[in-house]
């Protein structure tokens, strides 16, 4: 059975292409998950995408994910420096997610230096445009990977701290 993956992503990133493409890039939301549809196909996992602007869409998304999905790459754009509802979801759900940015966020203002998810996620990915979600991809098929083979992976070993 192919893992079943969600890809979420937060607030403005329906506006990628348009929105500053200086710090995320030139393509489109739908192009991006165009390239992780094809990456999916490569390892034969399957995936499913949702995009929304509010807090507790993600919330919700999150909680239905743990009834189908194996793990999630996502990217919380700003919730990510500000939502303890959404990093509760993801310590809720015990699905790995695994948390990704366009930008290098610690390259920027100080108030996106902190993350409310990084503690709950088995690894972060950032700072490589659109290829952050592809890494992202691989980082988490690893975590399902060394998962089932009984291998603990330090990320998974902090996520069983916290
Ligand atoms: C972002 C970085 C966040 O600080 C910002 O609020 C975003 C996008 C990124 O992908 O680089 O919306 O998550």
């Amino acid at each position: 059975m192919p893992y079943q993956i969600l890809v979420l992503h937060g607030p403005n990133l329906n506006l990628l292409g348009e929105r500053e493409p200086e710090v995320y890039g030139a393509l489109t939301l739908d192009e991006i998950n165009r390239r992780i549809e094809t990456r999916a196909r490569e390892a034969s996992a399957d995936v499913r995408f949702f995009q929304s602007n509010s807090e507790g869409a993600l919330v919700d998304a999150l909680h239905d994910a743990r009834t189908w999905a194996d793990g999630v790459v996502a990217n919380f754009g700003a919730y990510t420096h500000t939502s303890v509802a959404l990093r509760d979801a993801i310590s809720a759900i015990k699905i790995p997610v695994v948390e990704v940015h366009l930008s290098n966020v610690h390259a920027r203002e100080l108030f996106r230096h902190h993350s409310f998810m990084s503690a709950v996620c088995p690894g972060v990915v950032m700072g490589f445009g659109w290829q952050s979600y592809i890494l992202g991809f691989d980082g988490l098929i690893y975590t399902l990977d060394a998962r089932e083979a009984g291998r603990v992976t330090p990320g998974l070993q902090t996520r069983l701290r916290n």
